[in-house]
């Protein structure tokens, strides 16, 4: 079982990489799903498939080719199937308050449960065994990154919370009941929630095993995406799950000899540099821009070509995490790796959002959680071959 999980800011190329990948992964024998976790679906649109035929299939895994399935979820359905207690008790509360039932009803969605219904699929066909290989085609970084916290956030409050609550709700629901017009939750919501939590069981072990889960980030040589990918290494690190390679996508190819993309030329190498120092030693894979937009099987197969060369595309490409950041009595303490290092070669130093490291000609950029940046003072300590540093 192998999950491939690609994500980065909209308009970078995460579909395509994903629809490449999963060509590549079926033609090997592996029985492949990429599932779009995006609700701006464009997955078949790459693949170049009538709308007609998805409409038909609506939510269901389409077979595009041998060994290949793709799949854009219906949310309104698994919705429906997933939340049908707990929506309409949230709905008959938003009614109560005196909102419009069709508008109660669409309020109705709180946020999270979109992707907790994703997550749910996830793990159903991971314990269906329903394909070997399921390539994640995310939404942009924002929405995956709420979407990969979601498993945590739960659990947290299945064990703070949900007992106590619905405890409390079974001694005082008779009496408060008398007191309000606004339905309190019956025992079914409660039972409701408590069987979601255990169809989830088991999937954040899935999505964080670096033997199972790996992230590509997608990303293209400019000041703004890199940013961003910036931000969701620091996020994906910070959830645990496994990054294995970064690709920079649309580099304008030095064969390109017009004057006109000469500055753009200069300033993507620029960035490509920055990447280096922001995400090594994780491997950079440099995609050129394509002459035309990636449409259909042909260009797809070109483009997995352009991204992995002779690599193999479902295997882990990178197996040490970049770093781990702990909390211990009260410090932060963020720890890396620096395999063949020496003590004086190297210097560490901050400023206001980034710890840098420097080893020789090498310097690393790690952006910190804002929490960890503002604190007063850092140490840092080297032992073995893993640099350390506190933060007070
Ligand atoms: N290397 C490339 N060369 C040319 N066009 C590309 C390349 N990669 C992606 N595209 C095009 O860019 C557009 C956005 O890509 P897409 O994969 O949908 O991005 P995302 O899923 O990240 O929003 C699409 O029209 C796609 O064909
Ligand atoms: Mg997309």
């Amino acid at each position: 079982m192998r999950i491939i999980f690609f994500a980065g800011k909209g308009g970078v190329g995460k579909t395509s990489a994903s629809a490449a990948t999963g060509m590549a992964a079926a033609r090997q024998g592996s029985k492949t799903l990429v599932l779009s976790l995006d609700t701006a679906h464009s997955l078949a649109d790459i693949f170049d498939l009538d709308r007609g035929l998805l409409d038909q299939n609506k939510g269901q895994p389409i077979p595009v080719a041998d060994n290949l399935w793709i799949q854009e979820l219906d949310i309104g359905a698994e919705l429906a199937s997933d939340w049908g207690e707990i929506h309409q008790y949230i709905t008959k509360v938003l009614n109560a308050t005196g909102i419009e039932e069709i508008l109660a009803e669409e309020l109705a969605i709180l946020p999270g449960m979109e992707e907790i219904s994703l997550l749910l699929k996830i793990n159903r066909y991971v314990q269906e065994k329903a394909f070997d290989t399921i390539i994640l085609d995310s939404a942009p970084t924002g929405e995956a990154v709420r979407f990969i916290s979601l498993p945590t956030a739960l659990e947290w409050y299945m064990k703070k919370f949900f007992n106590l609550e619905r405890k409390l709700m079974k001694v005082a629901r008779p009496v408060v009941q008398k007191m309000t017009d606004v339905p309190l939750p019956d025992d079914r919501y409660f039972e409701s929630i408590k069987t979601l939590f255990e169809r989830l069981k088991g999937v954040d072990e899935v999505l964080t095993d670096p033997a199972v889960t790996t992230v590509r980030l997608v990303t293209n040589p400019e000041k703004i995406v890199l940013k961003e990918t910036q931000r969701a290494f620091m996020y994906f690190t910070l959830y645990r799950m496994h990054i294995d390679a970064v690709i920079i996508n649309r580099v304008l190819p030095d064969k390109v000899k017009d004057k006109y993309f000469a500055s753009w030329q200069k300033s993507q190498k620029k960035y490509i540099a920055l990447a280096e120092r922001y995400f090594a030693p994780l491997p950079l894979f440099l995609v050129d821009l394509f002459p035309g937009e990636v449409l259909g099987a042909e260009s797809l197969d070109a483009l997995g070509r352009a991204i992995y060369k002779e690599k193999n595309p479902l295997a882990v490409l990178h197996s040490q995490r970049a770093y781990e950041l702990k909390k211990e009595d009260g410090q932060y303490c963020l720890s890396m790796r620096l395999a063949f290092a020496d003590k004086p070669d190297i210097a560490v130093s901050r400023n206001s959002t980034e710890l840098i490291v420097r080893l020789g000609s090498f310097r690393r950029h790690i952006l910190l959680p804002g929490h960890v940046a503002a604190a007063k003072k850092a140490r840092a300590k080297f032992a073995g071959d893993t640099l350390t540093v506190y933060f007070s």
